[in-house]
């Protein structure tokens, strides 16, 4: 029997993303723009997927002062049409795809009872039924070629109740990212797609900055960090890591995985 330890490449070598694929949505600002930034910094071409154009395309000359292969793609996730024009293009540019980081995703605060029918399906929309669009179209791309590796965003909030904020549809959202996640993981582990999560904790970016500068928000931001052992919000850069290991070989035999980052928020 050969020895595994002896005969595999070496382990920074089996971190290196050249000569693959990446797609990431909401990569115009945020979390997605780190991501960009990471794929590329391993080596990966990446498409650079938002609502917002001019914010794609920023990141796109930042990639490219990096000398990263990249391009930028508007789509609206929560569109199926969308989402298969985005996965066309990154064929019809590099003929593969082989990483698809879906992480577009919004945040609001309501409170259950007054919340209304149109507030739950925009969330639900675009958080959960986008990520199963985008993975779906990715997926048939990669299931061809026998090779992919999804990551999709969830949060700490799709595994426990996070509080005093009141967000029913958004952590609700947020699990099904995470079962959903799993589901395909097990439908096609077989044909060697994997699919995982990324689960952040509270990480400072627009999305959240705009939620602390309401009222509530100012009120809320001294019982989270006292809620966060580490007692800081987590940065972007925090989660870069996390991207670039499941979307490359070392990680190739985890699937249906969440990988929660949240400085010790779900560990007590
Ligand atoms: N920031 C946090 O603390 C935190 C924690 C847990 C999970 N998350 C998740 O991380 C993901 C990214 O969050 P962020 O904090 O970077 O948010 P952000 O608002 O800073 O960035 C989100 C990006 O997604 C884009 N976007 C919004 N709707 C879209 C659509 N329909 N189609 C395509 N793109 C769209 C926006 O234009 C924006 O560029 C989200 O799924 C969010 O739920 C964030």
């Amino acid at each position: 029997m050969t020895d595994a330890i002896l005969t595999a490449r070496p382990i920074l070598e089996r971190f290196s993303l050249v000569g693959r694929t990446a797609l990431v949505t909401g990569g115009g600002q945020g979390i997605g723009r780190a991501y960009a930034h990471a794929l590329g910094e391993a080596g990966a071409a990446v498409a650079v997927v938002d609502l917002s154009l001019s914010h794609a395309n920023d990141v796109v000359d930042e990639l490219k002062a990096k000398h990263i292969e990249c391009f930028a793609v508007q789509a609206d996730v929560s569109k199926a049409d969308d989402v298969q024009a985005m996965v066309d293009a990154v064929v019809q540019k590099w003929g593969k795809l082989t990483i698809g980081v879906n992480n577009a995703g919004i945040a609001r605060w309501s409170a259950a009872e007054t919340m209304t029918e149109a507030e739950w399906d925009q969330m639900l929309d675009l958080n959960l039924k986008g990520v199963f669009l985008c993975a779906q179209a990715e997926a048939r791309v990669m299931l061809k070629a026998g090779y992919g590796k999804i990551i999709n965003t969830a949060s700490m909030a799709g595994t426990i109740a996070v509080t005093p904020q009141n967000q029913v549809h958004y952590n609700a959202s947020k699990a099904g990212v995470i079962h959903l996640s799993r589901s395909m993981a097990a439908e096609w582990a077989p044909r060697h797609i994997r699919v995982n999560t990324i689960s952040p904790g509270y990480t400072r970016t627009k999305l959240v900055d705009d939620l602390l500068l309401t009222p509530e928000g100012q009120a809320i931001l001294p019982r989270w960090m006292g809620m966060t052992p580490m007692a800081r919000m987590g940065e972007v850069t925090d989660l870069q890591g996390a991207v670039v290991y499941l979307a490359c070989e070392a990680s190739d035999f985890m699937t249906g995985s969440d990988l929660i980052i949240d400085g010790g928020y779900c560990a007590w």
